[in-house]
């Protein structure tokens, strides 16, 4: 059956297209100004599994960085000989810290923001300390996971 008029006027069809378009550019904007800001937004893992012997002669009073995700995690020996294992990226914006050994201190560039060594906040701008991650040795492989995440390897 043919319908002797249109079901959809050319004002009805102009604007759905106009405010479509719109609707598409302002979300593809919105998408990209939060992929600007948050880059490692659901990028994280839960854990990581690494080499063992690829930290084992680490010195004391110095990091060695590790893939975590998109981002950046430290593997941190103290000048006391205790590990630590955390998130190497500043808790303000997501900046990657650095580790002063000179001063004992993690330092983030972006804002002058400061952590202790045990990545507390002290200074600037960060709101919260660096996330720190629990250290399981297994073999020869080495797990940081993230706190209350529990992992199990399969077996060789
Ligand atoms: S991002 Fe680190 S202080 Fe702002």
């Amino acid at each position: 059956m043919k319908l002797k008029y249109s079901l959809i006027t050319r004002r009805t069809f102009l604007n759905t297209l106009f405010f479509g378009w719109i609707a598409a550019f302002f979300s593809g904007t919105l998408y990209a100004l939060m992929k600007f800001a948050f880059p490692t937004l659901g990028k994280e893992p839960d854990f990581v599994v690494l080499n063992r012997k690829d930290f084992t002669d680490l010195a004391n009073n110095s990091i060695k960085r590790f893939p975590w995700g998109g981002t950046v995690g430290l593997y941190f020996k103290k000048a006391d000989g205790t590990i630590l294992a955390m998130k190497g990226v500043c808790s303000h914006m997501e900046c990657n810290v650095d580790y002063k050994p000179a001063e004992r201190r993690f330092y983030c560039p972006c804002h002058q923001g400061w952590f202790d060594e045990n990545g507390k906040n002290i200074k600037g701008p960060p709101p919260k300390p660096l996330e720190i991650f629990v250290i399981t040795e297994e073999g020869d492989k080495l797990i940081i996971a993230k706190k209350g995440v529990k992992v199990e390897l399969p077996k060789a």
